[in-house]
C-alpha cells in the first residue's frame, strides 16, 4: 500500500509541483494552511508531512509546534519546506523535531530521495518500537508469572510446616487473609502513613504466610503435644522464631527484592512480642516492634483461638475471642490495631460465614 503524505503549502504553484513530483509513489492530501492541515490531522494519520515554513497566518513553525503537542500527530515525521536557506532557520527546524530540511524550488530528485528515506527511517523507528514494547511487555508477564510460582511454593511450603502440628493448614491462608483486611483498614483510614505504601501492604501481604517457618526446626514432641507444654518445652517452642532467620535466608535467598526480605525477617522474628515489651525473642516494645509484627500478631492470635488445635478447642463465639483480646489491648497488642480490628467484627463474621 502506498504511503500517504500530507503536503502543506499556501503557493498553489509548490502544490502541484509537489504532487507532480511525488504522485506516481505515493497518496498526497494536500492543505493550503496551517489550519486546514491541523483541520485535515484531526482525522487522518499521513506517513509524512512536508510543511511549508512561511505562510499567512500560521507559519510552518508554529503548525509544527501544535503537531507535537497532540499525541495523536507528535510522532509523524516532518519534513520542512522553505526559500530561506539560512544556516539559522535550518537550526530552528531540526530544534523544533523536523526529520530533513527540503530548498525550495524542489529538485525532483532530491525532494524524492529525502522522503523515501524519512518514510523508511520512520518506518524502522516504528518497528523497533513494537519490538521493544513487546519486549518490555513479555519481560513484565513473565516476571508476573515468576511471583506466582515463587508465591504458591512459598505458600504451599509455609502451609506443610504448618501441617506438621496436626492442623489442616488453614491457618497460612486465614491469617493471611486478616494481615490483608487489617492492614487494608488502617490504610483506608490514613493510619501509619509513613510505612503504608502500596509496596509495603504488597510485601506485608506476601510475607505473613512465612511467619511460622521457624517451626520447621521445633520437634514434633513438643508441636504435636495435646496437652500444655512444660517450661522446657515452651522455651524450645519460642526458638521458632530465632530459627526462622536461617530458614528465610535460605528460602529467600535468590530473591533481590530487599524491602520482601527483610518484611518476611521481621514478621517471622517478632510476631510474639508484646507491646508492652515481655514478648519474644528480643522483648522489643511499642513503637520498636515492627508494624508488620504487630498486624501479624493479632491476625495470629485472632485464628489460633478461632480454630481448633490438638491441644485445645476453637473458642466460642467470636465476640468471646474480641473480649480475650481487648483484655490484651496495651499489653499484648498494638491498641491501635486491636480497635480497628474489633470494629470489624461484621466483616470478620461475613468473611467466617457466621450469620
Ligand atoms: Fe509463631
Amino acid at each position: 500500500m502506498k504511503s500517504v503524505i500530507l503536503v502543506v503549502d499556501d503557493d498553489k504553484t509548490n502544490l502541484m509541483l509537489a504532487q507532480k513530483i511525488l504522485l506516481p509513489q505515493y497518496r498526497i492530501a494536500a492543505c493550503n494552511s496551517g489550519a486546514a492541515a491541523l483541520r485535515y490531522l484531526e482525522n487522518n494519520r499521513p506517513d509524512l508531512i512536508l510543511l511549508d515554513i512561511n505562510m499567512p497566518q500560521m507559519d510552518g513553525f508554529e503548525v509544527m509546534g501544535k503537531l507535537r503537542e497532540r499525541e495523536e500527530t507528535a510522532s509523524i515525521p516532518v519534513i520542512f519546506l522553505t526559500a530561506d536557506n539560512a544556516t539559522g532557520t535550518e537550526v530552528r527546524c531540526f530544534q523544533l523535531g523536523a526529520m530533513d530540511f527540503v530548498g525550495k524550488p524542489f529538485v525532483p530528485d532530491v525532494l524524492l530521495s529525502r522522503v523515501s528515506k524519512t518514510i523508511e527511517l520512520d518506518r524502522y523507528r516504528h518497528n523497533l518500537e513494537n519490538v521493544v514494547r513487546e519486549q518490555a511487555d513479555k519481560i513484565t508477564r513473565d516476571a508476573r508469572r515468576l511471583g506466582r510460582i515463587q508465591e504458591s511454593v512459598i505458600v504451599g511450603m509455609a502451609n506443610l510446616i504448618e501441617s506438621r502440628d496436626g492442623s489442616t493448614g488453614k491457618h497460612v491462608k486465614n491469617t493471611q487473609a486478616y494481615v490483608k483486611m487489617i492492614v487494608n483498614e488502617l490504610h483506608r483510614r490514613g493510619l501509619f502513613p509513613d510505612l503504608l505504601t502500596e509496596r509495603y501492604i504488597q510485601n506485608l501481604c506476601k510475607a505473613a504466610p512465612l511467619h511460622d517457618v521457624g517451626k520447621i526446626k521445633v520437634p514434633d514432641s513438643v508441636l504435636q503435644k495435646p496437652g500444655r507444654l512444660t517450661p522446657e518445652e515452651f522455651e524450645t517452642m519460642k526458638l521458632h522464631t530465632t530459627y526462622c532467620r536461617k530458614i528465610i535466608k535460605m528460602i529467600l535467598g535468590d530473591v533481590e527484592d530487599e524491602d520482601y526480605v527483610r518484611m518476611a525477617e521481621d514478621i517471622a522474628v517478632h510476631h510474639h512480642e508484646r507491646w508492652d515489651g515481655t514478648g519474644y525473642p528480643t522483648g522489643l516494645a511499642g513503637d520498636d516492634i515492627p508494624l508488620s509484627a504487630r498486624i501479624m500478631a493479632v491476625a495470629d492470635v485472632f485464628d489460633a483461638l478461632y480454630e481448633e488445635r490438638v491441644y485445645k478447642p476453637p473458642v466460642r463465639p467470636i465476640e468471646r475471642i474480641m473480649q480475650i483480646m481487648m483484655e490484651g489491648r496495651g499489653s499484648q497488642f498494638d491498641p491501635v490495631i486491636l480497635d480497628v480490628f474489633t470494629e470489624m467484627l461484621p466483616r470478620l463474621r461475613e468473611m467466617l460465614g457466621i450469620c
